[in-house]
C-alpha cells in the first residue's frame, strides 16, 4: 500500500502511551508508577503492588483494607466452574486449564461485563484477582488428582493460595511464613512489565471492547510460550537435562552457540534489558536465602551458577548482550517451594494478572484508543485470473 513500515515482532514501534510501568533496558530500570522495583518489592505486598498498578497511587489504609476484604469475598468459584475441570483430562498443562477456566469465567459472568460500565470493570478487576489463585491452585490439585480444597478466608491472599495448593483434605495446613514471604516478593517482580507479549495481547483483544474474561484468556496463551513466560519451567527442564546427560555445562553453552538443533540458553536474553534485568538481581538474591531457609540443597542451583558464569564471560554471549532473566532462577526457587514445573508459568500469570488488569483498564478508559489492527507488507502474487481451464 506504501504507507506501511515493517517493524516484525515490533521493535521499533510504540503501539501505545502508557501511565503504568517505566523500563530503561540499557541501565537495567523498571519502575511501577514511578516506583523502583527494588523498592516495592522490598516494602509491598501483592495486594498494595496491585492497587497502585490498577489505580495509580498508594492504597490508603483504608482503601487496602476494603480491596483486600472484597477480594476474599469472591474467592468462591461457581460450583459448575469446579466441575468443569472434570471434562478436563488429568494431564492437561495446568497453563492450558488455567486459560481455559478463565475463559469460562465469561460464561458465568455474561450479565455483568458491560465494558463501558465502570462498576462493572470493577467487578470483573474484584472476581479475576480473587478467582485466577483458586483457578490455578486446582489446576495443580487436578493434576495430582487430589480433591480441590474450598479458600480459606481467613487467610491472606498468598497463604489462601498456598493452602489451596499444598493443603489437603485430611490433614490441618500450617503456614510457612518463609515460602509466603517469598512467594509475595515473586509475585509482586512479575506484577508487570509494559507492553510485554501476553500485556501487548490483553491489549489488543480489550481493543475490539471484548471483556475483561476474555481478554485475560488470551494473554495466558501468550505468556504459555518458551519464548515468554513459558520460559521459567523450560530453564528447569534445560538444568535437568544438563545434569542427567552427563554432557556438562562448557558442552551444552557450545551447543547454544553453534545454535544446534536450535537450542537456547533458557532463562537468557531480553528484548529490553541489554545490560541486565533488574528482577532477576532481585530473583537470584531470593534463591539462596529460600533454598537455605527452607533447608533444601538443589544441585540444579550449582549448575544454574556455573552457566551463568560460563555465558557471562563468553564472547558470544557478551556480544549479543545477553543476560539472565527474571525466568532463570525463578524454577529454582518454586521447585523448592514444592510446586512441579508445570505450575512455574502458571505462578507468572498469577503474578502478571493485575499488570493485565491495569493495561486493559487504562485501554478502555482512553477514549482515544482505537482498535488494534496491524498493517502488513504484501508479497504474495500480483493480481492474476482464474484459470478458465480448471
Ligand atoms: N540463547 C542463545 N542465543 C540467544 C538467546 C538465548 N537465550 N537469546 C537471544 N539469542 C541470540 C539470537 O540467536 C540472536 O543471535 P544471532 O544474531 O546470531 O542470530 C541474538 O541473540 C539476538 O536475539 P533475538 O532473538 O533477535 O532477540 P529478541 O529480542 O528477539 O528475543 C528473547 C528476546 C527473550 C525472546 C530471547 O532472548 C530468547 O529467546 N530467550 C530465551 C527465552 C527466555 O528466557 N524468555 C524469557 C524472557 S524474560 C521474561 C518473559 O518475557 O516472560
Amino acid at each position: 500500500t506504501g504507507y506501511s513500515t515493517l517493524d516484525s515482532g515490533f521493535v521499533n514501534t510504540a503501539a501505545t502511551k502508557s501511565a503504568i510501568t517505566y523500563i530503561d533496558g540499557d541501565q537495567g530500570i523498571l519502575r511501577y508508577r514511578g516506583y523502583p522495583i527494588e523498592q516495592v518489592a522490598e516494602n509491598s505486598t501483592f495486594l498494595e503492588t496491585a492497587w497502585l498498578l490498577i489505580y495509580g497511587e498508594l492504597p490508603t489504609a483504608d482503601e487496602l483494607k476494603s480491596f483486600d476484604e472484597r477480594i476474599r469475598r469472591h474467592t468462591l468459584l461457581h460450583e459448575d466452574l469446579r466441575r468443569f475441570f472434570d471434562a478436563l483430562p488429568a494431564n492437561a498443562h495446568p497453563m492450558s486449564v488455567l486459560s481455559s477456566a478463565v475463559g469460562a469465567l465469561s460464561t458465568f459472568y455474561e450479565d455483568t461485563m458491560d465494558v463501558h460500565d465502570a462498576a462493572q470493570v470493577e467487578l470483573q478487576t474484584i472476581r479475576l484477582l480473587a478467582k485466577l489463585p483458586v483457578i490455578a491452585a486446582y489446576a495443580h490439585k487436578k493434576s495430582l488428582g487430589q480433591a480441590f480444597l474450598y479458600p480459606d478466608n481467613s487467610l491472606s491472599f498468598v497463604d489462601n493460595f498456598l493452602k489451596l495448593n499444598f493443603g489437603t483434605m485430611a490433614e490441618p495446613y500450617v503456614i510457612n511464613p518463609v515460602l509466603s514471604k517469598a512467594l509475595e516478593r515473586l509475585l509482586i517482580l512479575h506484577e508487570d512489565h509494559e507492553q510485554n507479549a501476553s500485556t501487548s495481547t490483553v491489549r489488543l483483544v480489550g481493543s475490539t471492547e471484548a471483556n475483561m474474561y476474555s481478554s485475560i484468556s488470551a494473554g495466558i496463551s501468550a505468556l504459555y510460550g518458551p519464548l515468554h513466560g513459558g520460559a521459567n519451567e523450560a530453564v528447569l527442564k534445560m538444568l535437568a537435562d544438563i545434569r542427567d546427560s552427563g554432557q556438562g555445562v562448557a558442552r551444552f553453552v557450545e551447543r547454544v552457540k553453534n545454535k544446534e538443533d536450535g537450542v537456547k540458553l533458557m532463562g537468557f536474553g531480553h528484548r529490553v534489558y541489554k545490560n541486565y534485568d533488574p528482577r532477576a538481581k532481585l530473583v537470584k538474591e531470593s534463591a539462596d536465602e529460600v533454598l537455605a531457609a527452607l533447608g533444601v540443597k538443589d544441585e540444579l542451583l550449582d549448575i544454574a551458577l556455573e552457566l551463568e558464569q560460563v555465558a557471562l564471560s563468553d564472547e558470544y554471549f557478551i556480544s549479543r548482550r545477553l543476560y539472565p532473566n527474571v525466568d532463570f532462577y525463578t524454577g529454582i526457587i518454586y521447585k523448592a517451594m514444592g510446586f512441579p514445573p508445570r505450575m512455574f508459568t502458571v505462578l507468572f500469570a498469577i503474578g502478571r494478572l493485575p499488570g493485565w488488569i491495569a493495561h486493559w483498564r487504562e485501554m478502555n478508559l482512553d477514549k482515544a484508543t482505537k482498535i488494534g489492527r496491524p498493517q502488513q507488507l504484501y508479497i504474495g502474487s500480483p493480481a492474476r485470473d482464474w484459470p478458465t481451464d480448471r
